[in-house]
């Protein structure tokens, strides 16, 4: 994802404070004794037993029944939307507040997102508002559920799980059977997630999982493709190795993709997914530090957990009313960034982005609200105690001086 850089200098007494990334690897188990052991086998390359493990260890931990590594969590959504059966010109409904990669893969299939808002409470994809666009724009035309105006087949329904927060999967899931819709979930930002006490891509058709290098585990860039269908498993691995017929004498009875994980990559993840836990645990912790030490200051919320969910915190994320803290998200980020901490907005939804401009939406404008007044903290499974203190004073001494010091920067 991209780094904000704010267009503000340090002064001098600031630059001398030690930088406090917004969310860094943790690299602290098995990492380098995997990594060694590949490098002095020689197995460095898209076949290993590391790759095996990691595939096994990630199926049995989200309790599904397959788990094929990938080189990214786009390529996962890649295939996953081939599999799932995306035609050219199909449209998919995607929530507008993700990261581009969502949105870019369903261009990769020539297929149009349709993008759908956020809720205002926790964020993620509105079912209400789903379903809305479903009854009111689209129609039934040779059993096939087309969108009134754009005259297209709309193939799927794609939901994203932002922050570390689920979405509310039931509701959408009862729409998407309704509909007659195939479901893909992006769990990019979601492992170890909780949707009712279950965990999120554990009874999936299809969800697709990021080890990109600021997720909560990282395997420095790889993805994972979740399902419990055998088909879907097996042309997963099918098309992510070139689609390869035979292997001796090279025989492609489809166009493929180079889009599998490597053994080095899977060896990082092996040992990275033993600590798994333990990053989760820290991560909650991280929140609940942040969440008491904001709770009396006017105009800070925290985003907050469902009843029904199990919140990870991949990043800590609160926001800013202007009116009653006093200044606005990008003005706090650039007094943070001036005291050498790094923040970072949400995502510009999609149906703002210049690249997905022709697509359309529908009512989005909480997620743009939520776009406006976003911040996500410094939240890093190694953050030190002192590191964070010194995130919250800063925080608090911006609230007490409120819009006074913030007009200064
Ligand atoms: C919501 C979401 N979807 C998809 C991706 C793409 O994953 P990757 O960077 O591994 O391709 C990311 C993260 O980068 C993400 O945050």
């Amino acid at each position: 994802m991209p780094t904000i850089v704010p267009k503000t200098t340090p002064s001098k007494a600031h630059t001398e404070l030690p930088s406090i990334p917004l969310c860094i690897p943790e690299i602290r188990g098995n990492e380098k004794e995997y990594v060694t052991s590949c490098i002095e086998t020689g197995w460095v390359s898209s076949v290993g037993t590391f790759v095996d493990k990691f595939e096994q260890q990630f199926a049995d931990y989200l309790g599904a029944k397959h788990a094929i590594a990938m080189s990214s969590g786009t390529a996962a959504l890649h295939i996953g939307l081939q599999l799932i059966g995306i035609q050219p010109n199909d449209e998919v409904l995607v929530s507008s507040l993700t990261f581009i990669a969502t949105a870019n893969a369903i261009r990769y299939m020539n297929a149009w997102p349709v993008f759908v808002d956020a809720e205002s409470t926790y964020w993620q994809m509105d079912p209400q508002k789903l379903e809305d666009f479903i009854k009111k724009e689209c129609v039934y035309r040779n059993g096939k559920l087309v969108n009134r105006t754009s005259q297209r087949r709309v193939g799927a329904i794609l939901p994203v799980h932002i922050l570390g927060h689920p979405c509310n999967l039931d509701e959408i899931r009862d729409i998407a059977e309704r509909y007659n819709l195939p479901l893909i979930e992006d769990a990019a930002e979601a492992l170890g997630t909780k949707y009712l006490n279950k965990l999120v891509g554990n009874d999936s058709e299809l969800a697709c999982f990021s080890f990109n290098g600021n997720k909560i585990m990282t395997t420095g860039g790889g993805g994972m493709l979740v399902t419990n269908n055998d088909h879907i498993a097996e042309k997963s691995r099918y098309y992510s190795t070139q689609a390869k017929d035979d292997p001796v004498e090279y025989i492609h009875e489809e166009v493929g993709y180079n889009y599998r994980l490597n053994n080095l990559q899977a060896a990082l993840g092996y040992a990275q997914l033993e600590q798994l836990p333990d990053f989760i645990t820290t991560k909650r912790q991280i929140a609940k530090t942040y969440t008491e030490a904001f709770g009396e200051i006017p105009g800070l919320s925290s985003h907050p957990e469902a009843i029904w969910a199990y919140h990870t915190h991949w990043l800590y994320t609160f926001l800013i009313d202007e009116r009653l803290f006093g200044c606005d998200s990008r003005t706090l980020l650039r007094h943070l960034s001036n005291a050498n901490i790094q923040t970072r907005p949400l995502w510009q939804p999609m149906h703002l982005s210049p690249a997905h401009k022709k697509c359309q939406s529908y009512y989005c404008e909480i997620s743009e609200d939520l776009y406006k007044k976003a911040l996500s903290l410094p939240c890093s499974v190694g953050l030190c105690k002192a590191d964070q203190n010194r995130v919250i004073d800063t925080v608090l001494s911006i609230a007490q001086n409120k819009g006074l010091e913030c007009s200064k920067v």
